[in-house]
């Protein structure tokens, strides 16, 4: 499954449909291991093999190992010989695949719990002492009730009599709790230990390693063909073409389509930082008018985003005859877009999230694709942009989609609106910056609504647009909570947006988390 090289040590995360097995798979990295997440059902002794893992992770998940058909871990998880490490679900059910007992919880811990240490381990050396008194994050209904042979309590919690347990001989150990969370505050300290006492991993997978490694396979696979890469402006697109050049110098093009749908600057940034910065061929595409004129008297969202994608490829297309012929496309695709979730239910519908890049590509473009950071997450590939010497204000832009304005603008897109948006964006932004939040949230934007509501303005009535303010946390994009702005912070914006720019005169502030809500408005 991976591309990475097996020079260095692997870590194996089995999951079971948990909210934060993603967490799991930073910890690790975090500690310098590399590490991947498969789905628990799509896992067999050869391809676990085949990976080389120096200890295997059973995540959580938000079955009962008590209910009939529960999912459970591939017996050979237990017979290779490896360190394994259950959280959650993935203690009770490696304690019941072990021959233990598990019992539905009378009382159900959720949030904050404490743990007191009765035996040292040596996932808690150094870490946690004997008698301590220590904070986690709990979030379960059944516990352990009987241990397997060879298992002994390590911590013991109110409602969990066995939250942590081990069978040191077989480097097998558990825990009820989540130490990925933050609220486990020596989290990845246990998994550090776990990665580098339990398991022996060296810790040297860093972002140095990763770029020449990512260097010298994109090396064999382009060989002295030409490669495209469509650049959105956003990090991950960038940081993938800057890579690609360091590989294969100028067989890379990189083009940047003006869709007519960017926010105001965004060309003019985009074009300096390829062209100037870096000296990087780069057609600039001002398709504004095809993309445009292909949306006029659009309204259905999907729609749109279909006509988007489908124009995107014809400009790419015409790009690549006119580089002389590109045989590659790359595509800055990340690892939470390639995971595949296990489904709610445990079972083995798998599903995986349709990422937002050019993906399918019709069968007469036949590009193959480069996709360097298909192993890594947001935060990495800030990480490794910063490696390659990327501009500090670019590496920490937040993210825009593809479709740019067009999805910010519910209903038919027209020049005037696109103007409206544009105007009113450039404000929020500026005030987010001037407050020193713009590091503190994932993505901010301007919505133009399909609305019209009445005003007055000196003596006058007005009948214009409602304008939504977005604002939200978030650490992958999956999940997000709106930003808490005062309400000071946001009276502000609202009167500077009103008396700025013609065409709105309302503005609301969007309350909504993610779910239930999408972080875009379409
Ligand atoms: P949603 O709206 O699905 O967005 O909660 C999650 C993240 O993905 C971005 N997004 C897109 N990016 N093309 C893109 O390149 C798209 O069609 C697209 N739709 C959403 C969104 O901005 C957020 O960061």
């Amino acid at each position: 499954m991976s591309t990475v090289s097996q020079q260095h040590d692997h870590i194996l995360i089995l999951d079971f449909g948990s909210q934060v097995t993603q967490l799991i798979a930073r910890r690790v990295r975090e500690s310098g291991v590399y590490c991947e997440i498969w789905p628990f059902n799509q896992a067999d002794e050869t391809k676990i093999k085949k990976f080389a893992p120096k200890g295997i992770i059973l995540a959580g998940g938000p079955c009962s190992v008590l209910q009939k058909d529960a999912p459970s871990a591939p017996e050979c998880v237990f017979e290779m010989g490896l360190p394994v490490l259950g959280i959650c679900y993935g203690q009770q059910t490696m304690v019941k695949q072990l021959g233990g007992v598990v019992e539905a919880g009378k009382s159900r811990e959720f949030g904050r719990a404490f743990v007191d240490v009765i035996a040292h381990s040596a996932l808690t050396d150094g870490v946690w002492d004997e008698g301590a008194h220590e904070q986690v994050w709990m979030s379960h209904g059944d516990h352990v009730a009987s241990l397997p042979e060879g298992f002994e309590v390590i911590a013991k919690s109110e409602g969990a009599p066995f939250a942590f347990i081990a069978d040191t001989a077989r480097n097998f150990y558990g825990v009820q709790f989540h130490p990925e969370v933050v609220h486990t505050p020596h989290g990845a300290e246990l998994y550090r230990n776990f990665t580098h006492n339990v398991c022996g991993c060296k810790g040297d997978w860093t972002m140095a390693s990763f770029r020449e490694e990512q260097i010298a396979k994109i090396r064999e696979q382009v060989g002295d063909k030409k490669v495209i890469c469509g650049l959105s402006g956003g990090v991950d697109s960038s940081v993938t073409a800057i890579l690609i050049h360091e590989a294969i110098g100028d067989q890379l093009t990189c083009i940047y389509v003006d869709t007519g749908l960017m926010r105001t600057g965004e060309s003019e940034q985009v074009v300096d930082l390829f062209r100037n910065h870096y000296n990087i061929p780069l057609i600039h595409e001002d398709a504004s008018e095809r993309f445009l004129g292909g949306l006029a008297g659009v309204s259905d969202p999907e729609m749109k985003r279909k006509l988007i994608g489908s124009m995107f490829i014809d400009v790419f297309e015409d790009c690549s005859k006119r580089v002389g012929g590109a045989e590659f496309l790359a595509q800055g695709t990340l690892y939470p877009d390639v995971i595949e979730s296990v489904s709610f239910t445990g079972g083995p519908s798998v599903t995986i999230k349709s990422h937002h890049n050019v993906g399918g590509l019709p069968d007469y473009m036949k590009l193959g694709l480069v996709e360097p950071m298909r192993e890594l997450f947001k935060d990495e590939v800030r990480a490794l942009g910063r490696e390659l010497g990327m501009p500090e204000d670019f590496i920490r832009r937040h993210p825009f989609p593809g479709p740019g304005l067009a999805i910010r603008i519910p209903g038919e897109i027209t020049d005037d609106k696109i103007e409206i948006l544009r105007k009113a964006d450039v404000i929020y932004l500026d005030e987010i910056r001037k407050a020193g939040l713009y590091d503190e949230i994932w993505q901010a934007f301007a919505v133009l609504l399909p609305v019209k509501t009445v005003g007055v303005m000196g003596d006058a009535r007005t009948y214009e647009y409602v304008c939504a303010l977005r604002a939200v946390t978030s650490t992958d994009g999956m999940t997000a909570d709106f930003y808490p702005f005062s309400h000071e912070f946001l009276g502000k914006v609202s009167t500077r947006i009103i008396n700025e720019v013609k065409g709105i005169n309302r503005v609301c502030y969007d309350i909504t988390s993610k779910p239930p809500g999408t972080i875009e408005w379409e």
